[in-house]
């Protein structure tokens, strides 16, 4: 098995396996809610409620608690996926947006890698503390960067380990459990996606004991 299959079938193994107590881990409170809290943030400050109905896509999306809390506002959306290696976690994000009577988000069990989408099919991509698990981080930016429109918008949050509390916490402590994983800095992120073709790439860093670092690019 190569490198890439290692990490991978670790990685859907891990999450089908914690699937169901997913929503109750302490990384809720400290990482996962926060992370959601600045998406909210960043889609209102990007199209408002106002604008054009857009398409979004949630790659890597857990039990999708984001998308549903996405799905319960008034942001214009046309289109909603979310998408997750994982199939336990495809089971229960489903299973919850059934329990709120969200019908109207579409899950998609698939690889980020190879995201099942043609050119210039989504307006904003999203993707919630999932990067770190993926072997060939480029090759994802690449493919995000191919499914999005033009002036389209991919925003990532993953940890943020440029400083000593991040190294800790990211390399240190979740590196030492997850072991398959690798947190990347920065300015790696970034020339990614300068790298993949897109542009006005900016930086924000958030929470102090977890910290977090949400990156967006314009296609
Ligand atoms: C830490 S969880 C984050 C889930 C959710 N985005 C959140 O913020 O709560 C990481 C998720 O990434 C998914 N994942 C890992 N590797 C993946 C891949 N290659 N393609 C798609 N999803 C992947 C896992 O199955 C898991 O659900």
């Amino acid at each position: 098995m190569t490198v890439r299959h290692t990490m991978k079938a670790q990685a859907r193994e891990e999450f089908n396996a914690w699937a169901e107590s997913y929503d109750q881990h302490y990384l809720n409170h400290f990482l996962f809610r926060p992370s959601y809290r600045v998406f909210m943030e960043e889609l209102y400050r990007w199209r408002g409620c106002d604008g054009p109905l857009y398409d979004m896509l949630d790659v890597g999306c857990g039990s999708g608690t984001l998308v549903s809390l996405i799905a319960a506002t008034d942001l214009p959306l046309r289109r909603l996926v979310a998408l997750d290696y994982a199939e336990q976690m495809c089971r229960v994000a489903r299973e919850k947006a059934r329990k709120h009577e969200c019908d109207h988000i579409l899950y998609v069990n698939a690889d980020s890698e190879h995201l099942p989408f043609p050119d210039e099919s989504f307006d904003v991509i999203t993707c919630s503390n999932s990067f770190h698990h993926y072997p060939h981080q480029q090759e994802v930016i690449v493919e995000m960067r191919r499914i999005l429109r033009p002036q389209g918008r991919l925003m990532l949050i993953d940890g943020f380990r440029d400083n000593v509390v991040g190294w800790f916490v990211f390399d240190v402590c979740i590196g030492a459990v997850e072991k398959h994983v690798h947190h990347v800095p920065w300015s790696t992120v970034n020339r990614f996606f300068r790298e993949a073709g897109f542009r006005q790439v900016t930086h924000r860093k958030f929470n102090w004991w977890f910290p977090g670092l949400l990156t967006v690019g314009v296609a």
